[in-house]
């Protein structure tokens, strides 16, 4: 399992105290939650924003983009240091055109769903990408409740992407915390997005790693 802490969730003063102590858990990626105001009802990081992040840390920069308009905003992330980026399927009717120009750029190209979005509808894209990352939460803030639902998609999705014969990620993002994700891996995800279940316990370094250890569980 890959561990992707969400900064949203963090001390939003204290971005660098937020890297440090993902590097000190041993993060395997920073997942950075881009919103516009429109796509999603709040407002969060900038270019600029992440540009400052990449000159603070070594690990990979995984955008998540929740904007209107990816197609305008997708080279300028890209080009601030993104190591990969999601656009969601809601808002790209020319998904292969922006995958493509994401892969180009040398990124790692994915796709979220929304949990309204069934997986079966990434099909003939599924080829085109590196990495799903299944919403369990409807995208806008950290802190929000698991939707149970999300467990069946990605088992859906594991046997769609192997049916394929295909090497696609799996990653989850939303409401994941020491309490499901067993379940969460077990159901064949490979990569959990954690806000609040790091940032907002009392010891986030020991949430880090009985996350690890609870996710490894399921594993072995
Ligand atoms: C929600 C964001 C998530 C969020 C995760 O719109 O995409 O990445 O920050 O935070 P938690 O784990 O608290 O749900
Ligand atoms: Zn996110």
């Amino acid at each position: 399992m890959r561990l992707a802490p969400s900064i949203l969730a963090a001390d939003l003063a204290d971005l660098a105290g937020a890297l440090a102590l993902c590097e000190q858990g041993g993060a395997d990626l920073i997942h950075v939650d881009v919103m516009d105001g429109h796509f999603v009802p709040n407002l969060s990081f900038g270019i600029p924003v992440l540009a400052a992040l990449r000159r603070r840390t070594r690990l990979p920069l995984d955008v998540h983009l929740m904007v209107s308009n990816p197609d305008r905003l997708l080279d300028e992330y890209l080009q601030a240091g993104a190591d990969s980026v999601a656009v969601h399927w809601e808002v790209a009717p020319h998904l292969d055109r922006l995958l493509d120009r994401i892969r180009q750029k040398g990124a790692k190209a994915g796709v979220a769903v929304n949990p309204s979005t069934p997986v079966e509808l990434l099909t003939d894209v599924l080829p085109r990408l590196d990495y799903v990352l299944l919403m369990s939460v409807n995208p806008g803030f950290s802190g929000q409740a698991f939707l149970p639902r999300a467990l069946d998609k990605a088992r859906r999705l594991a046997h769609l992407i192997q049916e394929n014969g295909l090497s696609v990620e799996i990653a989850m993002d939303g409401g994941i915390d020491r309490g499901n994700i067993r379940d969460v891996v077990s159901a064949g995800v490979e990569a959990c997005v954690v806000g609040s279940g790091i940032f907002a316990a009392a010891d986030p370094l020991a949430a880090m790693s009985e996350l690890r250890d609870r996710a490894r569980s399921e594993v072995e």
